[in-house]
């Protein structure tokens, strides 16, 4: 384990189950271990993102405790859930989420302070000047990092900041503030948590190109302004019909040599659906390439599936006639993307 890692990890409680794990660990219910464990003996996290619903869902919940080493709240942490009503916070579904991954020894990636969706319909629908949203954006800010203070091992600090050609969304926050809205957010979180690694994070700069020159032009300029900023997290949901991004693995180590941590942090890869076997077989492949780019890289950290099993997917709600994308299917089977995955943490791993 990095030193980074593993103090920010003890910093969250959470050092234990991943620094301790001895070489010998006891294997899982299938004799083999888990890829949290597997991602620990190379000092990284391997997670799955989860939501309050599924809660109610023991055999999902099983898996989840017991195969991923860090876990992400799908949505619990977003504005609207957090700060419904301005100035009123609400952390009960962070809690939760968070519960379960302190009892089960999961690291936590807090997601996320600044996005320009899902945010409360008083913000949205209401006219700010900049001052006023200043200052509702500090508020925010201040409030949600410093009540999870020490518990959480990162926040996604600004979520989906660019478009596709590397100019900024056009955000209310970009629109009223300025693109000096991302410097102070970053600020004000690590006045609230000063051991939270910082990230920006955002889709489709998983290869480079115009969204993820943008992303690294910005954190070069914020590293030389000794703006507070651990990492970059890169989403990673990925469609066979687009095809791979063959330049993963060398845009994660530009933006590692540029003294960042880096990370997959929303994995999962789609398909048309139905699925068949060629494509399951496609899907694994690319799930065992972003594994290996991550293993390649040292700063890269660890990669989280955007929720671990087809049951919970968000895909099929947003892609029409899309889905299948995650490494274990509807019946919380492991599809062979599981076995990829797996065997690309092992062969790292030397174990
Ligand atoms: C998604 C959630 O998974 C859904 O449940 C919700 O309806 C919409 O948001 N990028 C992000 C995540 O950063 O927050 C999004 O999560 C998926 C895309």
């Amino acid at each position: 384990m990095s030193h980074r890692l593993a103090a920010a990890l003890a910093a969250a409680g959470l050092v234990t189950a991943i620094a301790a794990t001895p070489a010998s660990a006891a294997p899982d219910r299938h004799g083999d271990k888990t890829l949290g464990r597997l991602a620990a003996d190379t000092h990284r996290y391997f997670g799955s993102a989860t939501d309050n619903p599924e809660f109610s869902d023991t055999a999902y919940l099983g898996i989840l405790g017991s195969e991923f080493n860090s876990t992400t709240a799908g949505n619990a942490l977003k504005w609207y859930a957090t700060e419904p009503q301005q100035g009123v916070f609400d952390f009960t579904q962070g809690d939760q989420v968070l519960d379960f991954a302190r009892r089960h020894h999961m690291s936590f990636r807090a997601h996320t302070l600044v996005w320009h969706n899902q945010l409360p319909d008083w913000l949205n629908n209401g006219t700010f000047t900049a001052d006023q949203l200043r200052a509702i954006l500090k508020k925010h800010i201040t409030t949600v990092a410093r009540y999870y203070k020490g518990k959480v091992y990162s926040w996604d600090v600004v979520n989906e900041a660019f478009n596709e050609d590397g100019t900024y969304r056009d955000t209310i926050f970009y629109r009223t503030l300025g693109p000096g809205y991302i410097a102070d957010a970053l600020r004000w979180a690590h006045q609230a948590d000063p051991h939270a690694k910082l990230y920006l994070n955002d889709y489709n700069i998983e290869a480079i190109g115009p969204k993820s020159d943008a992303y690294y032009n910005l954190v070069k300029s914020l590293k030389a302004q000794h703006v507070p900023i651990d990492g970059v997290g890169f989403q990673g949901h990925l469609a066979l019909q687009y095809g791979y991004p063959e330049t993963l693995q060398q845009n994660l180590r530009r933006f590692a040599d540029l003294g960042l941590d880096v990370a997959v942090t929303e994995l999962d890869i789609r398909m048309y659906l139905p699925a068949d076997a060629t494509k399951l077989a496609t899907q694994a492949d690319w799930y065992a390439r972003v594994t290996k780019a991550c293993l390649a890289v040292r700063r890269c950290v660890g990669i989280t599936v955007w929720d671990y099993t087809d049951k919970y997917s968000w895909i099929p709600a947003v892609f029409q006639g899309e889905g299948a994308a995650l490494p274990y299917d509807e019946n919380l089977q492991p599809k062979p993307a599981y076995a990829a995955i797996r065997d690309a943490l092992r062969s790292a791993g030397g174990r």
